[in-house]
């Protein structure tokens, strides 16, 4: 049994602010809901995303380099990166999963005047030329086993045939790449499918109206005429230098001591599977064409999940990084019976994988660098796991200083989880934890 005062003994050792204490201030800047409207944050809605204003209070609050580099080891939709442009700093971010790295390509990119007009066209073209391909051929759907049951039979040929008429456009690949996004950027509104939880749930009918191609264009063209405001109207320079691989091998990409600051929120250990979630996108997109591409993308990305595991992987051969405060709480939980065997092998590998990932990015910082992490905690078994406690135990062992912890929210329990005590309920939530390379 793991004692209540086992996470006051571990909180005691940090500064850690509460949301209803005064000094919380990136409470209401932790998720992407607002970022709707905003400048190329609207091109798409990256659900698991933050803020761009959070992270420019982050550089703000902690750079100390004027012309320095900040790295996101976990891009998703570019966030960091656009924060660290609109604030004058060279951005760096590392993205695994094909679809959201594509998304922070486009969102990242600088285009020419002539691919501003090329695309106002194109936009106009695609869509009529679309509507006379889908009265003359039945375009293939991808090899995805749901993807018959996608789209409403009045619309899906029209909308596959715009697919198409991308694929064959020959003009400027940048060009291509936002009318592909574009198009990608109206697939859940369009499909009969939604992002829930985990996974994707089928839609309720009422939820489910797209049923004619006049209001598959509409969308479409609103997702356009959005991209062509943003290109057209902001003078914005950026600086990005996108990487399509797992931040695990950073060291292969980024000089050691030529960082001043990271900025990240990591997969959380929920089992949440980020190549689940984005599989329409990614079928669709033509970002995997088989079920194998998938295997691979899922055995590369972070261990947050239990795909790809099986009760028999052996990882008593891997030499994991670990501390002793999580040791406890996976032998602990080792003697509960959980919804899947596997959850420990899954913790253990995600823990040191952070673990490792925090050794190469303190290698990376320059000294007086910073590192933030956005990270959400979880529980298994009625157990739960201070992510961002082990996280700060863990950079503190490599040198790191935790200037403070900030909690911003705190994460509503599942009903599996209603035996945790009252006393232990508040270590369920979401922080940022903000680490100081120390001076040697
Ligand atoms: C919480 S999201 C990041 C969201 C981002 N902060 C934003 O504002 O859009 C975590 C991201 O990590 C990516 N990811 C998972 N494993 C990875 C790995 N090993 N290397 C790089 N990225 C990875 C996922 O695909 C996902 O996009």
């Amino acid at each position: 049994m793991i004692e209540d005062n086992f996470y006051s003994n571990l909180e005691s050792n940090y500064k850690v602010t509460y949301p209803e204490q005064e000094g919380a201030t990136y409470t209401s800047l932790l998720n992407f809901s607002d970022e709707g409207n905003k400048f190329r944050q609207r091109w798409y809605r990256y659900k698991e995303g933050y803020s761009v204003d959070l992270i420019k209070i982050l550089i703000n609050e902690y750079n100390k380099n004027a012309n320095g580099i900040i790295l996101d080891p976990f891009l998703g939709s570019g966030t960091t990166v656009m924060a660290a442009n609109e604030l004058g700093l060279k951005g760096i971010g590392f993205e695994v999963n094909p679809f959201s790295y594509f998304l922070s390509k486009c969102k990242l990119t600088n285009y020419t005047d002539s691919e501003k007009m090329e695309f106002k066209t194109a936009a106009v073209d695609t869509l009529i030329e679309a509507e006379k391909l889908s009265e003359k051929k039945v375009i293939l759907l991808p090899k995805l086993s749901i993807a018959e049951k996608v789209f409403n039979p009045n619309i899906q040929n029209y909308f596959m045939a715009i697919k198409e008429v991308i694929d064959r456009y020959n003009g400027s690949e940048n060009v291509k790449n936002l009318l592909l996004l574009g198009w990608l950027a109206s697939l859940e509104t369009i499909s009969q499918y939604r992002k829930a939880g985990n996974g994707l749930k089928k839609k309720s009918l009422s939820k489910n109206k797209i049923d004619n191609i006049l209001l598959v264009t509409e969308i479409i063209k609103g997702n356009y005429d959005n991209i062509y405001n943003d290109i057209t109207g902001n003078t914005l320079k950026f600086n990005a230098e996108l990487i399509n691989d797992s931040s695990l091998n950073l060291s292969s990409y980024i000089d050691k001591e030529s960082i001043s600051g990271v900025i990240f929120s990591p997969p959380y250990a929920n089992s949440f599977d980020y190549t689940e979630i984005y599989k329409l996108e990614l079928w669709f997109g033509s970002f995997v064409k088989e079920y194998s591409d998938l295997k691979k993308l899922r055995e590369i990305s972070f261990r947050s999940h239990l795909n790809g595991l099986s009760s028999k992987t052996d990882i008593s051969k891997l030499d994991l990084k670990t501390i002793p405060e999580l040791d406890t709480l996976i032998n602990v939980l080792q003697t509960k019976e959980l919804w899947d065997k596997k959850i420990p092998i899954m913790l253990k590998m995600y823990f040191s994988e952070m673990f490792e990932l925090l050794d190469r990015i303190w290698e990376s910082l320059e000294c007086d660098g910073f590192c933030s992490i956005v990270v959400g905690n979880s529980a298994y078994g009625g157990i739960i796991f201070p992510t961002d406690l082990l996280i700060a135990k863990y950079a503190e062992t490599i040198g790191f200083t935790v200037d403070k912890i900030e909690v911003d929210r705190y994460i509503i329990t599942s009903s599996q989880q209603y035996h945790i005590t009252l006393n232990t309920k508040k270590y369920l939530r979401e922080s940022v934890i903000c680490l100081v390379k120390s001076k040697k």
